[in-house]
């Protein structure tokens, strides 16, 4: 992939950039030991650098995705100007097949598709960057919307916490569980993050340290097998998570470890919040146990930040994303407010708008 360096200050509010008719992503593979963007030119490139996890957190996928829609459009009709739609086919493909457990992806791709049936037969590319550009910018403002709903929640001040990483370099800025967050120290109604680590990519450890600590919220990082300790110890209000897929009964597929999280917290009397926009909602999935769980290469679990750890000849089994029933969720927060012990009817009610007495 094509490494380059901006002449802007890399952080979590510049995770995606669209210069001079490219899309740059922050690599967040080497974060925090270096700070170097990736250059994605066509929606190839853009496709692999999901799937190798040069940007990833489900909203930023989505926003990703649709920045590699308006590349293919700009391209097909550089080179098929009668008949882009079709030379577009097969990069939209790619992008599909990027990654399959955050839904934030397909819900982008399809907001793009249904816009790409709407326009005329000229030249697509400005209509689809200014679609592209606005899924970004409303993943932002539904993330302060959610901060601030999930921040009312918390009884202050307390210790929170969190798995993997959820803030600005997996969304379109501020983050959802680390949105809440964010606001809730501003509010100051947190005063200490423990961070899980997050095995195996490290999440926690490399990514969501590094924006609190920029942010100088107090943050401490744990091996996840420490959170039921920790919680046991005391102190700890909420564990607070985002999540990759939510489906119609409130079941939450998130990063592989917050299924434990979430039982560790109810057996020690510690509050679940899931925040997350309403594009992680999938209310075609009845229930958690449809959501396709990516699994991916033995590698990462056998080795540690790219070395080897486990012995030759092992396997292993990596599934990255599990899922945690809905009973075990106190609040979803979402951009429209928070459904409290979700359930299909109160998701439903969520999703029409029209909240019911329940919430
Ligand atoms: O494999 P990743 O790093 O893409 O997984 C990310 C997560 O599981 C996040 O918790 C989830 O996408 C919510 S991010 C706002």
């Amino acid at each position: 992939m094509n490494k380059v360096t901006l002449d802007i200050r890399a952080d979590a509010d510049h995770a995606m950039l669209w210069r001079d008719d490219v899309l740059y992503l922050l690599d967040q593979r080497v974060l925090p030991a270096e700070e170097a963007y990736i250059r994605c030119d066509d929606a190839r490139h853009t496709a692999a650098a999901i799937t190798a996890m040069v940007v990833r957190g489900a909203p930023a996928i989505g926003i990703t995705a649709a920045y590699g829609v308006a590349l293919a459009g700009r391209d097909a009709f550089a080179r098929r100007p009668s008949d882009w739609r079709a030379a577009m086919v097969d990069d939209l493909a790619a992008l599909r097949a990027s990654r399959p457990t955050a839904v934030n992806l397909f819900w982008a791709l399809d907001r793009m598709a249904e816009l790409i049936s709407r326009l005329g037969e000229g030249d697509p590319s400005a209509a689809l960057l200014t679609e592209a550009r606005a899924i970004h910018a409303e993943d932002r403002a539904a993330n302060l919307a959610m901060g601030a709903y999930g921040a009312a929640l918390i009884d202050g001040p307390t210790a929170v916490i969190t798995h993997c990483n959820t803030g600005g370099l997996a969304t379109g800025g501020h983050g959802t569980a680390l949105g809440v967050i964010r606001s809730a120290y501003a509010a100051g109604r947190i005063d200490q993050v423990f961070a899980d680590e997050t095995r195996p990519w490290l999440q926690g450890n490399r990514l969501t340290a590094w924006e609190l600590a920029r942010d100088r919220i107090p943050v401490k990082v744990m091996a996840d097998g420490a959170a039921a300790a920790r919680m046991a110890a005391g102190g700890i209000g909420w564990a607070i998570v985002g999540s990759d897929r939510i489906a119609a009964n409130g079941d939450v597929a998130n990063k592989i470890g917050t299924y434990g999280l979430a039982v560790a917290a109810r057996h020690h009397g510690v509050k679940f919040m899931v925040a997350a926009p309403t594009s992680t909602i999938d209310l075609a999935m009845a229930s958690g146990a449809g959501i396709p769980i990516e699994e991916r290469a033995a590698d990462e679990v056998l080795g540690c930040a790219g070395q080897r750890v486990g012995p030759a000849g092992v396997g292993a089994w990596n599934p990255v994303f599990d899922v945690t029933p809905a009973q075990l969720v106190d609040a979803i927060v979402t951009e429209r407010g928070v459904i409290l012990s979700p359930n299909a009817e109160k998701i439903a009610a969520h999703m029409a708008d029209q909240p019911s007495g329940g919430l």
